[in-house]
């Protein structure tokens, strides 16, 4: 059975290309490729390189090879030069540069006197600023959720207030500085009450997360071991139902990847050695479609507002021509092997989906056509 409708093409604003410094595990090319075959158009890349992206010229550099991609790829500018966390970087000149919003993600901007400022000035600029909320002091490098399963495994673990302190912190912020804030992947039920009771006080703050957060829980690391570990950490059960009425609700607008590319070897460490993050961009809309759309949580029409048109919102992306064709009835079977993306650390690998992409097309080009086997 087949039934292939026409979509927008998808919009991911959390994507880690790893360009430059960390080609081995992705470039802008190769990313762009797997974004062609998750149906993503459009892909907003995180500063954490090597050089970190924090000047115009980086920006740049970004932007120049983006223009031989196959899908359009946008750059996050640092927030805080070297991501430090302490001296701003010039906000404007970022922006004429073609920054598309900003970003210290992966390091959170740990000095609220440092983040307030960082407000003021994307206000004045009109850029958002997209925050990892993570206390890095009560996280440390530690590689689980703190509960059950640290517990279970005897090592110290990641709690749900060091995200929910960060994200009540830039709430405010933003509320005091009328600036406005992105809260990068929400994985916590007590994250998405706050950002609720945040909007509803008409603040303006936006947030996303990821299938991982609303598909897995913490117990996903006893079986997969470090394939699992992300920062912030797969939750509870409660948490993950609490992201999915947050998801209902509205108070989530954005479902994004952050495809977090890392090599073999690298994955291949123990669980505390291995470094945090899994890809995402050729599974997101399969798992979502599967997770969400398929048991009725959500409609196709919210899936897009929060995969394609709550991006473009946000971002204040101008409207494109971009498309994708999607068979949503078709159901195939997760294989890392077949991934585009240069790495292929996923915890989906064998996981049945349904929804799949036919036919990809960005800047009048045909960029992606599936083949079937
Ligand atoms: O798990 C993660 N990996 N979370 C982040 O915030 C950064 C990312 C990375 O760069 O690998
Ligand atoms: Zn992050």
């Amino acid at each position: 059975m087949s039934n292939i409708i026409t979509l927008p093409g998808l919009i991911d604003m959390h994507v880690h290309f790893r360009d430059p410094g960390f080609e081995y595990k992705e470039d802008i090319l190769s990313g762009a490729l797997a974004a062609a075959a998750g149906g993503v158009t459009t892909a907003v890349c995180m500063p954490n390189t090597n050089p970190v992206i924090d000047t115009p010229e980086l920006v740049r550099y970004v932007l120049n090879k983006a223009e031989n991609a196959a899908i359009r790829v946008l750059p996050f500018a640092a927030v805080t030069v070297g991501q430090k966390g302490a001296e701003l970087t010039d906000f404007a000149a970022l922006k004429l540069a073609g920054a598309a919003a900003l970003s210290d993600d992966g390091n959170p901007v740990m000095s609220a006197d440092v983040m307030r400022r960082a407000l003021r000035l994307a206000r004045d600029c009109d850029l958002v600023i997209s925050a990892h909320s993570e206390d890095a002091e009560m996280v440390r490098n530690y590689a689980v959720n703190e509960g059950k399963i640290s517990k279970l495994l005897n090592i110290p673990g990641r709690p749900a207030i060091a995200e929910e302190l960060m994200v009540a912190r830039d709430a405010l912020l933003a509320q005091e500085t009328g600036a406005r804030i992105h809260i990068a992947h929400v994985s916590t039920a007590n994250s998405v009450e706050i950002i609720r009771r945040a909007k509803n006080d008409g603040i303006a703050i936006t947030c996303e997360t990821c299938p991982q957060y609303f598909i897995l829980t913490e117990d996903a690391v006893l079986t997969h071991g470090a394939l699992a570990r992300v920062n912030p950490p797969l939750r509870t059960e409660a948490d993950r139902l609490a992201i999915i009425e947050g998801l209902r609700d509205g108070t989530i607008d954005v479902i994004a990847t952050d495809h977090a590319p890392h090599s073999a070897e690298e994955k291949s460490r123990a669980l505390t050695d291995a470094p945090s993050g899994m890809v995402g961009l050729e599974t997101s809309l399969a798992l979502t479609l599967t997770a969400l759309y398929k048991t009725g949580l959500l409609t196709l029409d919210e899936i897009f507002d929060k995969m394609s048109r709550n991006p473009a919102r946000i971002l204040n992306l101008p409207p494109n021509d971009d498309y994708i064709e999607v068979d949503l009835d078709r159901i195939w079977t997760i294989n890392p092997e077949n991934f585009r993306s240069k790495s292929r650390n996923t915890p989906f690998g064998g996981a049945q989906v349904c929804g799949v992409i036919m036919r990809t097309a960005s800047r009048n080009k045909e960029v992606f056509t599936v083949t079937l086997n």
